[in-house]
């Protein structure tokens, strides 16, 4: 498939009920793939194939050499196509390659993937004003035969889209949280702070205990001391002060969220004193306001957090905190061009 099937000049959209979207795998055009072979990467590859053709010794089935992103795309007020921060992806992508000794993917290299596949699938990009996004998943894998443990010597980037609507199914509404202490997930000096997917896996036994127990997710302490909040198992745990101030966990043992890094710039913007320390489990129950972000979350505003045999409500009559609303409007409006990009976060995908 080559690069220039996409319709020229308007585009005709995909017919999708874009405002309905879930947060769901839909069958796009086209992925593209680069492959680490002999010591050089290659050109990269449009494909509609969706599936990935893989040798049964490859790392990333029996050593877990897999890493993967999550970037966003948005069609702007005007009518352009803009993806999130990506840069800052690149940059974590690489971090996490080499924590567990994957090749990085140069950083212009994962732009320019990123920027191929959402040209190859311009008609999947939602339109504006419909509150739905064109997730971008680039996936790092160890695809090198090995049987001992050791690193593989070839990889694959392989960069997929699909349309979204809001990670947790109620969009910009409160959820539920549980405290999970039966289940630890990510270890001092592990892997939490890099997104690979054995973090994932391990956070799925209790996620699904929560869901099942009618909350929307976790959020996890630090696996030492079981008495310092880390985050949720998609997203970061923010929080608002009584007085104001927006605090956020300092720990090592989660991921370095974009999405939270951004917040932390409107938050000073916003005289909001912006602070990353180790937040105390008990302070759940001072806090006025409280939040999980990421690039899937955006803000989830929590409305309500259970800690053992005591819960705090922080949304009583169902609606986001002020702060939160604040917020997340800053940030969407951004994202949406809406309000300037003073801080230079969106880069136009153009034809
Ligand atoms: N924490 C975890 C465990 C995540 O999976 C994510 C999602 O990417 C985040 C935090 C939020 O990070 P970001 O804002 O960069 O998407
Ligand atoms: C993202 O927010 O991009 C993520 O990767 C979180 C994931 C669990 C959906």
């Amino acid at each position: 498939m080559s690069d220039t099937n996409t319709p020229a000049g308007t585009i005709e959209r995909a017919n999708l009920d874009w405002s309905n979207l879930t947060f769901g795998y839909t069958q796009t055009d086209a992925n593209i793939r680069y492959t680490f072979r002999d010591g050089r990467w290659d050109e990269g590859v449009l494909t509609s194939d969706e599936t990935l053709p893989i040798h049964i010794a490859a790392t990333c089935l029996h050593y877990g050499q897999e890493c993967f992103e999550g970037v966003k795309v948005f069609e702007t007020k005007d009518g352009d196509v803009v993806v999130f921060r990506m840069d800052e992806n690149a940059k974590r992508m690489d971090f996490t390659a080499r924590k567990i000794l994957m090749q990085p993917p140069p950083h212009a290299m994962f732009m320019e993937a990123v920027e191929r596949v959402v040209n190859a699938n311009r008609r999947f990009v939602p339109p504006y004003g419909t509150g739905a996004s064109l997730y971008v998943r680039p996936l790092l894998i160890g695809s090198g035969a090995e049987v001992g443990v050791k690193p593989a010597d070839e990889y694959m980037l392989v960069v997929f889209v699909t349309p979204v609507g809001p990670y947790f199914k109620t969009g910009f509404k409160p959820v539920k949280m549980i405290v999970e202490e039966a289940v630890d997930r990510a270890a001092p000096l592990g892997v939490g702070d890099v997104k690979v997917g054995g973090n994932y896996a391990a956070s799925l036994r209790a996620g699904t205990a929560a869901r099942e127990k009618g909350y929307a997710d976790v959020v996890y302490l630090d696996a030492k001391e079981h008495k310092y909040i880390d985050e949720s198992g998609p997203a970061n745990f923010f929080a608002i002060t009584k007085d104001g101030q927006y605090v956020t966990p300092k720990s090592d043992t989660i991921l370095p969220s974009i999405t939270n890094k951004s917040l932390v710039t409107l938050a000073d913007e916003m005289g909001l004193r912006p602070e990353r320390r180790p937040v105390d489990i008990e302070e759940i129950f001072s806090f006025a306001e409280a939040g999980c972000c990421g690039t899937a979350a955006v803000i989830t505003p929590i409305g309500s957090i259970k800690y053992r045999d005591r819960e705090v409500v922080y949304c009583p009559d169902g609606e986001p905190g002020p702060i939160s609303t604040s917020l997340y409007k800053k940030l969407t409006a951004i994202q949406l061009g809406e309000a300037p990009d003073t801080h230079g976060w969106l880069h136009v995908i153009s034809q």
